[in-house]
């Protein structure tokens, strides 16, 4: 079965960048000087927005121990699916065939909630940090990303 891919994904963060600065416009605007513009939490990624493990080879080593843990019976250790046992995970090795944007603060937001039919939520499981590192090391699996350091 071919992936689809959703371009319109591709566009969320210029989106949200775009709705941020319409907030921050209708803050000074409005109210200004009385509040400063807090971030709605529902709008926000839940394990937060910038991803403050640093992309270094500990990090991605500690990353590769949870994946395979966590992850691998159904994105094989390696972050390729594995067809036959769940055909529909995702190939994490190739950040274009992401369908729910390959950013940190998206791939974070996957595993953190989960998306679609097949991939589970792991907000009870992990803590922010190992998602943080699982992140680390899904990028360290692309051809297109540095080595890390
Ligand atoms: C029970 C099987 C299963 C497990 C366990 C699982 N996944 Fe998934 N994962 C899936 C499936 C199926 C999809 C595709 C969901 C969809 O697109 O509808 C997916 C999608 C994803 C995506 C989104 C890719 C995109 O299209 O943007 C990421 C990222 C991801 N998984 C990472 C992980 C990580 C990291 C772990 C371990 C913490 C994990 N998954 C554990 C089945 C699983």
């Amino acid at each position: 079965m071919g992936k689809v891919h959703a371009f319109g994904r591709k566009k969320k963060p210029v989106l949200d960048l775009l709705a941020f600065v319409g907030i921050v416009l209708g803050c000074v605007a409005g109210i200004s000087g009385i509040s400063s513009a807090e971030q709605d939490p529902a709008t926000s990624s839940a394990a937060g927005d910038k991803n403050p493990i640093p992309y270094e080879r500990q990090s991605v080593s500690a990353g590769r121990t949870l994946f395979i843990q966590n992850c691998s019976s159904c994105h094989g250790t390696n972050g390729k699916a594995q067809v036959g046992a769940v055909a529909s995970a995702t190939d994490l090795t190739t950040p274009k065939f992401f369908n729910y944007g390959s950013a940190d603060n998206n791939i974070s937001a996957a595993i953190k909630n989960g998306v679609g039919n097949g991939m589970p939520p792991f907000n009870d499981e992990l803590s922010e940090t190992d998602i943080w590192k699982i992140v680390n090391f899904v990028k360290s699996l692309w051809k297109e990303s540095p080595p890390p350091t």
